[in-house]
């Protein structure tokens, strides 16, 4: 089915629609932004005492002189960031004040299905869902945003997006005075109408917009144009791409060198020197930035590298420019303990323990040419299993994998060694048009034979669409697979 799909694409340049593709795709802002807004920091909660999130509509200034309907949680747009300890035990009461039925998914965390938050803990209007969990994991910048079947994209658009920062005995030697010299930075990407609301056109894919929504309006932290003041030599920074669809090359406008300290799952054990981050939507980066005394730098996202075609990179939005935030050091910077060499230990990838590799071919737009259907487990696996994943994206769309109450690291991609800023932990991962990934998943240690976790893609309107299964951990028997390999 991919095969016609993509064949349609290909016409596209030739059937007289060129001239609307082109005008559509290719935006940019570079040189439209001012700086004029304080970056936005979410409060934080700490979710070992009992936190309490309530989701809610209510209005946001977001471009000048205009005010724009939006959802959060305990506020108008995004959430607090909760945090909790490794080890601590958390519990969140989340009522849905929103005026139809949504669902909260604590993504990267290690939990108990029945707390994961997917599309099988709905909560209907009025009502309170309280999870509650013990943090296994290691120190990670995870996040949360709603997750119900066919409405993720709508949601997560509107605005119910947070962060859940993990800590653990080595989160204190970075930099970690939150809001000061440990800033986080969630991207999304808006479109917003005349008069004010956001444009939910192309939320789903259709016609000519086969990632779903492309905005040419960049948001951080919920703040529009934004600046932050930094008062230290280095500062970290945790980037979180919470957008439907673009994928994000970050980097800054002068090119300078940042270190690479955490991926999706959590610390590397040795920092990466690199200028260019690629980050598709839901996958995480922490970073360590130097600053000089006085200096003025914007944080940039360039053309990514999407894969494929031309076209490929015309409407998944390659030929984008944006920039993100700019940042302002102060006159005199406080100094900042050095990145040490050795960040911490225990991350190495673990021993394949499953003899039979999973074959998953994302198709247009299904997995292993199924969509999802709630009443079928696509696949049983064993706890803490090992399992090698053979990712085949043969089409000319980008898409990405993301495993529920799993971790993963990369093996190769196309046959050859991934990239150093990609040998990290990781539960969400990039699979470019016409290409291959490998990777090493493990799964979980909880048990639940009936409550399914899920693997999707992240593009959220191929979520929406169905392109997302079924996985549940059962006592016994290792790695059954239910799906049909590729055709
Ligand atoms: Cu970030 Cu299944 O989700
Ligand atoms: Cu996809």
């Amino acid at each position: 089915r991919w095969g016609a799909a993509a064949a349609a694409l290909v016409v596209v340049p030739s059937a007289g629609l060129a001239g609307f593709v082109w005008a559509d795709a290719g935006r940019g802002n570079v040189g439209t932004l001012r700086f004029r807004n304080r970056l936005p920091i979410p409060p934080q909660l700490d979710a070992s005492t009992g936190a309490a999130l309530t989701l809610r509509s209510g209005e946001s200034g977001l471009l000048p002189g205009r005010s724009t309907p939006t959802w959060g949680a305990n506020g108008a747009i995004l959430g607090p960031t909760l945090r909790a300890r490794r080890g601590a035990r958390v519990s969140v009461a989340v009522t849905n004040r929103l005026p139809e039925t949504t669902s909260l998914h604590w993504h990267g965390m290690h939990l108990p299905a029945v707390a994961d938050g997917g599309p099988h803990q709905p909560i209907a209007p009025g009502a309170t869902w309280r999870p509650t969990w013990t943090v296994e994991q290691r120190a990670a910048t995870l996040w949360y945003h709603p997750h119900l079947h066919r409405t993720t994209a709508r949601h997560v658009y509107r605005g119910v997006a947070g962060l859940f920062l993990v800590d653990d005995e080595y989160s204190d030697t970075l930099p970690h005075d939150y809001g000061v010299d440990d800033v986080p930075l969630i991207v999304q990407d808006r479109n917003v109408t005349r008069d004010g609301r956001l444009d939910e056109a192309n939320l789903g894919f259709g016609g000519l917009a086969t990632t779903g929504l492309l905005g040419d309006t960049i948001l951080v932290n919920g703040g529009y144009d934004p600046y932050v003041d930094v008062v230290t030599r280095r500062v970290r920074f945790r980037l979180v791409n919470g957008s439907n669809a673009r994928v994000y090359s970050f980097g800054f406008a002068d090119h300078r060198a940042v270190t690479l300290v955490a991926t999706d799952a959590g610390w590397l054990e040795t920092p990466v020197r690199c200028t260019r981050l690629r980050l598709s939507p839901g996958e995480r980066a922490e970073i360590v930035v130097e600053f000089e005394p006085g200096e003025r730098v914007v944080l940039r996202s360039w053309p990514p590298e999407l894969g494929g075609n031309v076209l490929t990179q015309r409407l998944a939005g390659g030929d984008d420019t944006f920039d993100v935030v700019q940042v302002r050091a102060a006159a005199t910077l406080r100094p900042s303990p050095a990145v040490p060499e050795r960040l911490t230990t225990g991350v190495r990838r673990p021993a394949i323990t499953v003899a039979e590799p999973f074959r998953l071919e994302l198709g247009e737009f299904h997995l292993n040419g199924a969509v999802l259907e709630h009443g079928r487990i696509d696949r049983r696996v064993a706890p803490g299993s090992v399992e090698r994943w053979e990712i085949r994206n043969p089409g000319q769309n980008v898409h990405n994998v993301h495993v529920h109450g799993a971790s993963f690291h990369l093996l190769d991609r196309d046959g050859a060694a991934p990239p150093e800023t990609e040998r990290g932990e990781k539960d969400t991962v990039f699979v470019p048009a016409d290409s291959t990934v490998t990777l090493a998943v493990r799964y979980g240690t909880h048990v639940d034979a009936r409550t399914p976790y899920m693997y999707h893609c992240h593009l959220l309107a191929h979520e929406d669409a169905g392109m997302m299964g079924q996985y549940v951990v059962v006592g016994s028997g290792g790695v059954a697979p239910a799906h049909r390999h590729g055709e």
